[in-house]
């Protein structure tokens, strides 16, 4: 009997999450499932979904299709999330929803945020694209809200190529999603082909020698729509819904899903030790650092850090093929102007702002070895001169987030 991928690729997903796989629903990317949440939910026109001003601009996207409004909040320089004062101080009577992001898979402080949204009634959506495989307090990321979406693109905790999932954790919102994952269109023929020419291209080509070319190429390609780039070029000027948005999961994507999960644990053990490796050289160099609070187990997608001069950093680094990555280069990424159609203005939100100027991110991929972070660290270390330094007064202290911002970094 023929195995079939996509309920194996559910409950594998269950499993992982610690819930039950009736809770969770298939999506041909992360953003459609936040759509469909929102559908779900029956939020639209008048209401507000309160957002991190330091996102992909495919959440605020998938916000005005639902024809909601989105309110942004500025974030807390090291955790790289919303702050609950700055969430409290962002609700009106007509927020339905807020939004909590795990950027970088640096898990927020969720408590404090749950508890605010239950006191007005509001639902909590968890914005799980880096953050599956962390943990808040020893529960799964995405499992601590009334729903999260999650994304299985190209670089994300791990890749089906594109995809997204939902998790819902009542009945009857989980019983909705399924209902609209039963009705979107099955991808072509073609486009699962593609992607698994494009995956296995990528499993067999991608190596930290080969990152900054292949990087360029893939940006080229997907710029030509010859490969399946995460957004279309609609999706980044206009926030018109495109046509096709919605498309359901495929089952090449689900066998290729399954087979990354199989050994999703070891990865992430992978990932942790290796943020562990750069968080003792930022460290060592008293450079500012990411929150590590005793409340999570990040999931270090990637390690973020802030340099002076991000052009200059990144030349320096693909002239040494280091691997660095450049997400978030802009508060709604990677739109970088004309953003007041996403109800964005420009200034009002001068930690992210001040971030998306000048993070890059270090690779905790499975290809990293021990010999790349030597090389990564050397590199560093050679170009100390070129990272954000920590203010004077916090040199040879354990630096707190809380202490950063009114040292104004951030
Ligand atoms: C923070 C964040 N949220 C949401 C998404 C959307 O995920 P997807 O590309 O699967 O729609 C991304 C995508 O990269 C992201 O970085």
């Amino acid at each position: 009997m023929e195995t079939n991928h996509i309920e194996a690729f559910r409950t594998a997903l269950a499993v992982q999450l610690g819930v039950s796989e009736q809770h969770i629903s298939l999506f041909g990317k992360g953003r459609q499932g936040l759509y469909a949440l929102l559908r779900a939910l029956e939020i639209g026109e008048g209401d507000e979904v309160i957002l991190p001003a330091f996102t992909c601009v495919v959440v605020p996207n998938a916000i005005l299709y639902a024809g909601a409004s989105p309110v942004y909040v500025d974030i807390e320089p090291c955790t790289f999330n919303a702050s609950v004062k700055n969430i409290e101080a962002a609700l009106t009577p007509r927020t339905k929803a807020i939004i909590v992001q795990n950027t970088f898979g640096l898990s927020p402080d969720f408590d404090p945020i749950i508890e605010l949204a239950h006191q007005h009634g509001i639902f909590i959506i968890e914005d799980c694209a880096h953050g599956f495989g962390g943990q808040y307090k020893g529960q799964a990321n995405g499992t601590l809200g009334d729903a999260a979406f999650f994304s299985t693109q190209w670089n994300k905790p791990f890749s089906t190529g594109l995809g997204g999932f939902v998790y819902a954790k009542s009945p009857h919102l989980a019983k909705a999603m399924r209902e609209k994952e039963l009705k979107l269109q099955a991808p072509s023929r073609l486009f699962e082909w593609s992607l698994r020419m494009q995956l296995l291209a990528r499993k067999y080509l991608l190596r930290p020698a080969l990152y900054w070319p292949l990087l360029k190429l893939y940006r080229k390609l997907s710029n030509w729509s010859i490969v399946s780039g995460s957004s279309e070029s609609t999706e980044l000027v206009s926030t018109e819904m495109p046509k096709n948005y919605l498309r359901a999961f495929g089952k090449n994507q689900a066998r290729e899903g399954l087979r990354a999960l199989s050994h999703f644990n070891e990865l992430l053990a992978h990932r942790q030790k290796v943020a562990a490796f750069y968080d003792d050289l930022f460290r060592s160099l008293e450079l500012p650092r990411p929150h590590v609070p005793s409340y999570a187990s990040h999931g270090w997608l990637r390690y973020p850090f802030l340099v002076k001069d991000r052009e200059k950093f990144l030349r320096k680094a693909e002239q040494e093929r280091i691997p660095v990555g450049d997400w978030m280069r802009s508060p709604l990424h990677p739109v970088s102007s004309d953003w007041s159609q996403w109800k964005y203005r420009y200034g009002e939100y001068p930690t992210g702002e001040y971030l998306s100027a000048h993070v890059l991110n270090l690779l905790t991929d499975a290809d990293i070895t021990e010999k790349q972070l030597t090389r990564i660290a050397d590199f560093l270390r050679k170009n100390i001169h070129e990272l954000m330094p920590l203010p004077q007064a916090l040199q040879g202290k354990p630096v707190q987030c809380t202490q950063l911002e009114e040292a104004g970094i951030g």
